[in-house]
């Protein structure tokens, strides 16, 4: 018999904040595919197993433009206009517009490239320890650690001052972190675009050694380059912030694998693998059939919306051993926590080595470091965010 689910959940369950919601894990119990009727009416579906949430991913059949997104899990968009993606926002593209933009930025993010930025990404994780340090305890991590390292970094490697971050960090916040009416959206939206467009204009009078100022010696418009900042520095910004946050969280819910990362830094790399895994931050996507397609023993009627659920594939039973279970250790690879196929997660490896200096680098520098509020006052992201997180991380060590 079909599963059908009818609302997504609103919260995780209390006590389980790194755990997909329980209707979620339900719904993939019933198996990998399940009817999904949208707060509109809209019958769509909700895949919740790895190798469905994979074989949409990587087929072009299921499309990402913004203009086909009109039935959402958490908004009405009813009576609302559906606009495709500004140009630049290739997130919300499909090939060839997407690969127009994609492109030239894949040589900039390679692991070699990333790499090279280690030396700096530690210099600048160190001194934020350093000023937890001299300020001592408690700190919140989020503001202390989680969201200037991995601004600062992609700042620079765009040639986005940061000094100028009260133009656009905390609007860009606002777009991912689910607390915001439309009204300060928009506003938030176009004050980025502003700023965005000012920034493109400079680079452009006057290029500097960044990727921005390379993208300028090129076809693409001034109205695109602002599209595509917006979407490194949206992605940039949110994303490892949400990371490192949560997974300090994680791991000090888990002192048996804090414990274990401590004692052995060549598990580092592995560990970073299972807290994408566990974590998923980037929890929910959404596809559109462009035609009929059989997925699963279903035919998904062109039109309909397809909701994927990276978290519960990245938890699925029958791919990994135990999902339930942080497991620094584990062997297992191949999570979808960086997405798959043509939109695979861009700046995968500049997560990858932010988050395998900043972990390690934090936990041996404060061998005491725990919550210093219970685990259940600790504020999280509303399940409605794009991006899931906590909101602050209150922490404490013996200075
Ligand atoms: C741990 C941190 C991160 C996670 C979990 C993450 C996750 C993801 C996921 C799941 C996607 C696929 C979206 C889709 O299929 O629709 C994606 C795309 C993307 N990510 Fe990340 N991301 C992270 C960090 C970053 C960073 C640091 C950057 C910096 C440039 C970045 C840039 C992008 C871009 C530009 C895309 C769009 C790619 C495309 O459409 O071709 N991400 N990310």
């Amino acid at each position: 018999m079909e599963h059908t689910v009818t609302a997504l959940p609103a919260e995780r369950r209390p006590g389980r904040p790194f755990d997909p919601p329980a209707e979620l894990i339900d719904a993939r119990r019933h198996g990998p595919i399940s009817r999904y009727v949208f707060p509109d009416g809209h019958r769509g579906w909700l895949v919740t197993g790895y190798d469905l949430v994979r074989a949409v991913l990587a087929d072009p059949r299921f499309s990402s433009r913004k203009e086909f997104m009109i039935h959402h899990p958490f908004i009405d968009y009813s009576g609302m206009e559906a606009p495709p993606a500004s140009p630049g926002e290739f997130i919300l593209m499909d090939d060839p517009q997407h690969s127009r933009y994609r492109k030239p930025l894949m040589g900039k993010f390679t692991v070699r490239r990333m790499r090279l930025l280690t030396e700096r990404i530690e210099q600048i994780t160190a001194e934020h320890l350093d000023a937890m340090e001299k300020a001592g305890p408690p700190a919140d991590l989020v503001t202390a650690f989680a969201k200037p390292i991995p601004a600062i970094v992609i700042c620079e490697l765009l040639g986005v001052p940061y000094e100028d971050r009260g133009s656009f960090q905390e609007h860009i916040d606002s777009f991912l972190n689910g607390e915001t009416d439309e009204e300060t959206l928009i506003t938030a939206y176009t004050a980025t675009q502003d700023y965005l467009a000012e920034l493109v204009a400079a680079k452009r009078a006057d290029p500097t050694d960044d990727v921005l100022s390379d993208l300028t010696d090129s076809d693409l418009t001034d109205e695109e380059l602002r599209g595509m900042s917006l979407i490194l520095l949206a992605a940039g910004l949110d994303t490892t912030a949400n990371m490192l946050a949560l997974g300090t969280f994680a791991l000090l819910r888990n002192p048996g694998q804090l414990a274990a990362l401590r004692a052995d830094p060549a598990l580092t790399d592995r560990a970073v693998e299972e807290l994408l895994r566990y974590l998923s931050v980037a929890k929910m996507f959404m596809r559109t059939a462009l035609e009929d397609v059989e997925l699963g023993g279903r035919t998904i009627e062109a039109g309909t919306t397809v909701v994927l659920s990276n978290h519960t594939a990245n938890r699925d039973p029958e791919r990994f051993t135990d999902p339930h279970v942080l497991d620094l250790r584990r062997e297992e690879g191949g999570h979808v926590a960086f997405g798959h196929g043509v939109h695979q997660c861009l700046g995968q490896q500049l997560a990858r080595v932010e988050m395998r200096v900043a972990f390690p680098a934090l936990v041996g520098r404060f061998p005491t470091l725990r919550l210093a509020v219970p685990a259940e006052e600790v504020a999280l992201r509303p399940e409605i965010a794009d991006i899931f997180g906590v909101r602050s991380l209150p922490v404490t060590w013996d200075a």
